[in-house]
C-alpha cells in the first residue's frame, strides 16, 4: 500500500465516523511545507454538506486521529485544512517497506486488461519523419507505463501501407521507370512528393492512382509484387529508426493485415442498414445531434471500389476485438487527426465492430517546432528524417559530453554508445516534458544540456548514484536498515519518493507522461540537495551511512523505473 492511501484511509474513516463522505478524507502532500507534510482539504466541502463552519468539522476529524502513533503534529490551518506530519520513525518505516516493494508502493491491477497502444503509424510511402516521433515517444511510454502496472499491452504500430498513398506510388513507379523488383527507399522518398501533387492538379493521373489502388487491394499479382517490394525497402529504415530509439513492438501490423476481414465487415454494415450507399460510395453516418461541428459520413468504400484509411481502422477494431480480446485501444495520433477517429470510434459502436464494453481513446499531441515556432521543416523546407533529427541529437550529446569532460577518457565504442543513450534521452526527455496536447520547439542546445529540466540531467544524476554505490561496494560498505531521517534534505528526499505510487497513477489515468517526467526531475534534484548535504562516504556512523546507502539505492531505484517509464537507459557511467 502507498503512504498517501494509507494516510486516507485514516482520515477518510474520521470523517465517516462523523457522517460525511469517506473520500473528503483524501490526504496529499502539503502545498506549504513550511507548515506540514500532508493536508486533507474535505473539511471545506463537509461543510457545505453540512451547513456547519469547516474549521469545526477539522476539528471533530483533529480530534479523531490526533492520537495516532505515526503522527508528529495534527492541526488546523487557514480556513480549516488539515495539516499532519508523521514523527521520523514512521517515515523510516514507510520509507523501508516502500524501498522493499517491487513496485515501489505502487498497486498494480488486480484484473489486468488487455491493452492495445498503436502508435508510431509510419507509412511506406515515406521515411519515417518528425511527426511519427512524437507519436513514437508518448506511445512507447504509455505502452511503458500500462505494462508497469500489470495490464497485458499489446504494442501495435499500425503502419500505413494499404490506401490511396499506395496506388499512387504504383501509377508513379510505372512513370518514372525505375525497376519496381529493386525499388529502394531513396527512390520511393524521390518519388512520392511530386506524385502526390501531381494527383492534386491531373485529375487523370489521380483517376489511375486509384484504379492502382484498388487493383492492389484486388489482388493484382503484379501490383502485390510491387508493393510488396515498397513495403520492405521501407521496413529496413523503420527497423533502424525504432532500433535507435530503443522501441520494440509486440505486433508489426499494417493496414493490409486487416484485409481480408473488410468485406465480411462491410458485408454485415450493409445488411444491418448501419451501411448507406451515397454517390455510389458506401458510407457509414456518424453525425449526431448535439455535434458543435460537422462530422461528414465515413466513407467505407469509394464509388471506385477502392477502401480508404477509415476503412482499414475499422476493420482493425474488429481484429483487436475479435483476435487480442482489446478491453482498451490508446491512438497515440497527432491532433489533427481527432475528426477521423471520432468518425472511425462512432462507426465502430453504431455498427457493433466495437463492443460497448471495449474503450477507444485517441490519445492527441500537438506538433513539435524549430525555432521559428513553425513545424520542425529542413532549410530548404523539406520534411526532416527521422534518422536526421536523431543524427542531430547524438552530436549534440556528443558535444555536450565534451564540454563536460565526461567519458572522456573511455573507449570510443563505449564514447559512442553513451553519446547515443543522451542523444536519445534528450529527444525523448524535451518531449515528454510538454503536456502533449502542447506544441513544442525542438531546442537542441537546452534539450541536451547536462543542467536543467533535461533528460541528460537525469541521466547523469542517475549515474553519479551508480557510482556512490559501486565506491561503497569497493569500500566494503553495503546499504543497511532506513533508520530515522537524520537530515532535512533526507527527510525531504524520503517524502518525494514516497509519492512515486500517485505520481503514476496519475500519469495513467490521464495518459500523462509529463507527471513522470516532472517527477522523475523533482526527485533527482532533491538526492542532489541530500548528496550534497549528507556525505555518505565519510560518514562515521555507520548505521547512519546504511541507511544512506539504503535511501540512496531506494532513489537509484525509483528513478530507474520512471526513466524507464520514459524510455530512457542509462549508462553505467559517464
Ligand atoms: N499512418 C498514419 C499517419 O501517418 C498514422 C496511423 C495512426 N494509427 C491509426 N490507427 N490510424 O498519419
Amino acid at each position: 500500500m502507498s503512504l498517501l492511501t494509507h494516510l486516507s484511509d485514516i482520515v477518510g474513516q474520521a470523517f465517516s465516523d462523523l457522517g460525511l463522505p469517506t473520500e473528503l478524507g483524501a490526504v496529499v502532500p502539503s502545498q506549504r511545507r513550511e507548515l506540514a507534510q500532508f493536508q486533507s482539504n474535505g473539511a471545506m466541502a463537509g461543510a457545505k454538506l453540512e451547513a456547519r463552519p469547516p474549521r469545526e468539522i477539522a476539528q471533530d476529524v483533529i480530534d479523531r486521529i490526533a492520537t495516532h502513533e505515526e503522527f508528529k503534529t495534527v492541526d488546523i490551518a487557514g480556513p480549516g485544512f488539515i495539516n499532519l506530519t508523521l514523527t521520523d520513525g514512521a517515515l523510516a518505516s514507510w520509507a523501508a517497506a516502500t524501498a522493499a516493494d517491487d513496485h515501489l508502493g505502487f498497486a498494480v491491477a488486480a484484473e489486468p486488461s488487455t491493452v492495445v497502444v498503436d502508435y508510431a503509424g509510419p507509412n511506406v510511402a515515406k521515411a519515417m519523419h518528425v511527426g511519427h516521433l512524437r507519436a513514437t515517444i508518448i506511445g512507447d511510454s504509455l505502452a511503458r507505463l500500462f505494462d508497469f502496472a500489470g495490464h497485458n499491452v499489446i504494442r501495435d504500430p499500425h503502419f500505413g501501407d494499404w490506401g490511396f498513398q499506395m496506388g499512387l506510388l504504383i501509377a508513379a513507379v510505372e512513370d518514372d521507370g525505375v525497376d519496381p523488383t529493386s525499388i529502394t527507399l531513396d527512390d520511393l522518398q524521390r518519388i512520392y512528393p511530386p506524385a502526390s501533387e501531381r494527383a492534386r492538379q491531373d485529375d487523370a493521373f489521380a483517376d489511375r492512382a486509384r484504379e492502382a489502388t484498388v487493383r492492389l487491394q484486388q489482388g493484382d499479382p503484379g501490383h502485390r509484387a510491387i508493393w510488396k517490394q515498397m513495403k520492405s525497402a521501407s521496413e529496413v529504415s523503420q527497423r533502424a529508426n525504432f532500433a535507435a530509439l530503443g522501441v520494440n513492438f509486440d505486433l508489426w501490423y499494417g493496414e493490409s493485415d486487416v484485409h481480408d476481414r473488410i468485406a465480411p465487415m462491410i458485408e454485415a454494415m450493409r445488411e444491418s442498414g448501419v451501411a448507406e450507399e451515397s454517390d455510389g460510395a458506401l458510407v457509414v453516418r456518424v453525425a449526431e445531434e448535439d455535434d458543435n461541428r460537422e462530422f461528414p459520413p465515413l466513407i467505407l468504400q469509394t464509388s471506385a471500389g477502392g477502401f480508404l484509411y477509415s476503412t482499414t481502422d475499422l476493420a482493425t477494431i474488429d481484429m483487436r476485438n475479435q483476435e487480442l480480446g482489446a478491453d482498451l485501444c490508446l491512438y497515440v495520433v497527432d491532433r489533427r487527426q481527432t475528426d477521423h477517429f471520432v468518425q472511425v470510434f462512432r462507426a465502430a459502436y453504431r455498427s457493433g465492430v466495437a463492443p460497448q464494453s471495449m474503450v477507444l481513446e485517441h490519445i492527441g499531441f500537438g506538433t513539435m517546432n524549430g525555432p521559428d515556432g513553425k513545424p520542425f521543416k529542413t532549410r530548404e523546407g523539406g520534411v526532416v528524417r527521422l534518422a536526421d533529427v536523431i543524427k542531430l541529437v547524438t552530436d549534440a550529446a556528443r558535444d555536450r559530453l565534451d564540454e563536460a569532460h565526461l567519458a572522456e577518457e573511455y573507449p570510443d565504442e563505449e564514447r559512442d554508445r553513451i553519446a547515443a543513450l543522451v542523444g536519445v534521452a534528450a529527444l525523448k526527455f524535451g518531449d515528454l516534458i510538454n503536456n502533449r496536447a502542447s506544441d513544442y520547439i525542438l531546442d537542441l542546445d537546452r534539450f541536451s544540456s547536462f543542467e536543467g529540466k533535461t533528460g541528460p540531467y537525469l541521466q547523469y544524476a542517475a549515474v553519479r548514484i551508480k557510482s556512490i554505490l559501486r565506491k561503497a561496494t569497493v569500500l566494503g560498505l553495503a546499504p543497511g536498515d532506513i533508520i530515522d531521517p537524520g537530515a532535512d534534505s533526507e527527510r525531504e528526499l524520503v517524502l518525494e519518493l514516497l509519492n512515486f505510487p500517485e505520481v503514476v497513477e496519475r500519469a495513467i489515468a490521464l495518459r500523462a507522461p509529463n507527471h513522470i517526467a516532472e517527477y522523475a526531475h523533482t526527485v533527482a534534484a532533491r538526492y542532489n540537495r541530500f548528496y550534497d548535504e549528507c556525505h555518505i562516504l565519510s560518514e562515521e556512523d555507520a548505521g547512519r551511512q546504511g541507511s544512506w546507502l539504503a535511501v540512496s539505492s531506494w532513489a537509484l531505484a525509483t528513478l530507474s523505473i520512471l526513466l524507464d517509464h520514459l524510455g530512457i537507459e542509462i549508462p553505467d557511467r559517464m
